[in-house]
């Protein structure tokens, strides 16, 4: 059997939530006769998605949503599935990306899924001549989700968008356990670095940040913070992280992580200060948050191996990962999130598409929160595939968290 076949099949066991999810979509076909087009990250989880949107009914066109996080095998073991049609490719150029998701959208999809907002962004721009068949859209990621309320408060977005990383059932769980557990391992899995003694310097103490310094920490690291928002960089403190600024953790870090959702968050000017062997690795959705062009612009040579990067600059080495990319899914061993942290995920998009499918006339050209039946959902369905039961709320418990009038 082929490598891809076996990495879905692989994931599919540990993932009981989208299982359930798909055999009610089987029976009910949600989305019969409907074109779905996905822009995200090609590798096992997301296959067992669109395989999960495809046994509801729908046909997929699904492509990369980053250059270099596509698992070849899995997008080639996809390709070969029925109604589903993969335009993604490991390592494209930024052309080949752009005609991979404009080979999506050629297909005319009514529902797009996105983690990162590329594939509305063309529709709303070059690819216009597509919008009028859209009913409505999903989005995976903060910084996808960050773009489409910026284009939303222009009156830009045409059509109604379920903001997903919003919802509970997502970022508490993805964003934290997920980004904090498969950016290590992946870090760890590139450099065979030791973390337990480091300084381990995480930018942006958010959901993911705050997932990194937790593990990070629970590894054996020293963990500095660096924040540009006052309450969190007080949260953070508070956890016991040290909270300093970024001009102050470069001359002490050894291993620096980015995860702010932000631009030039570590500069030419931070990298002058470093120690010679740091390693840099970024978990945001874009590569814009490490300035890769100060080291490319100022290294006197270039050192290329499985994921890592090495600038000589003088008598100093600097060690870029996955070129700046999301660390956790760009280097070869990326791999991605936790398998189970993606059955959440991917539930909540599964119920959120469908959702859009049955309520989508009802809905204005906006951001939506997910439905919190949704959300509830799919926790519900977590706990019971886990055997574990909670208690119910009484009557008498019920009508006391809604009343006002029954104090001391
Ligand atoms: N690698 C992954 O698999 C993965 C998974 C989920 C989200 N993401 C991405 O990670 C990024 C962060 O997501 P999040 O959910 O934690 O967002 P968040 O909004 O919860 O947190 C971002 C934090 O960064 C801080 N920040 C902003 N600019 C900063 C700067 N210049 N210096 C220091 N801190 C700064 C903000 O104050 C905020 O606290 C986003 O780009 C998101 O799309 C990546």
């Amino acid at each position: 059997m082929d490598s891809g076949k076996l990495k879905i099949d692989w994931a599919r066991q540990y993932m009981p939530v989208l299982t359930e999810i798909s055999s009610r979509f089987k029976k009910e076909q949600p989305f019969a006769g409907k074109v779905i087009g996905m822009a995200l990250h090609v590798e096992a989880k997301t296959a067992n998605l669109v395989q999960t949107l495809r046994d509801g009914g729908a046909t997929v066109h699904i492509t990369g949503c980053n250059p270099l996080s596509t698992q070849d095998d899995v997008a080639k073991a996809l390709s070969k599935e029925s109604g589903v049609f993969c335009y993604a490719k490991r390592g494209c150029s930024v052309d080949e990306y752009y005609d991979a998701i404009d080979a999506v959208l050629d297909a005319q999809p009514v529902i797009t899924i996105d983690d990162g907002m590329d594939l509305i962004h063309r529709l709303h721009t070059a690819r216009q001549d597509v919008l009028p068949v859209v009913i409505g859209g999903c989005e995976e990621t903060t910084t996808g989700i960050h773009r489409l309320r910026a284009m939303a408060s222009e009156g830009k977005l045409k059509f109604p968008v379920i903001a997903v990383n919003d919802t509970p059932m997502k970022h508490y769980f993805d964003n934290v356990h997920g980004t904090g557990e498969s950016v290590l391992t992946a870090i760890m899995a590139t450099t065979n670095s030791l973390i337990a003694g480091k300084w381990i310097v995480v930018a942006g103490f958010g959901y993911c940040g705050r997932g990194l310094a937790r593990k990070a920490s629970a590894l054996g690291a020293k963990v500095i913070v660096t924040e540009i928002d006052p309450r969190r960089a007080l949260e953070a403190f508070m956890e016991g992280f040290h909270v300093m600024s970024m001009h102050d953790a470069a001359h002490i870090g050894d291993i620096f992580i980015t995860t702010t959702g932000n631009r030039d968050v570590i500069t030419g000017k931070h990298m002058a200060l470093m120690k010679s062997g740091v390693i840099l690795a970024n978990a945001g959705h874009f590569n814009i948050e490490i300035d890769g062009k100060w080291l490319h612009d100022n290294a006197q040579s270039i050192e290329e191996r499985d994921g890592i990067h090495s600038y000589h600059i003088g008598d100093k080495i600097i060690h870029l990962l996955a070129e700046g990319r999301l660390v956790n899914l760009a280097v070869p061993k990326g791999m991605g999130h936790p398998i189970e942290v993606m059955d959440l995920s991917f539930a909540v998009q599964a119920l959120s598409a469908e959702y859009l499918a049955r309520n989508y006339s009802k809905l204005e050209s906006n951001v939506h929160d997910v439905p919190d039946e949704i959300d509830r959902a799919v926790a519900s369905y977590k706990l019971a595939s886990l055997n574990i039961s909670i208690d119910l709320l009484s009557k008498d418990q019920e009508e006391y968290m809604e009343s006002w009038d029954m104090g001391t």
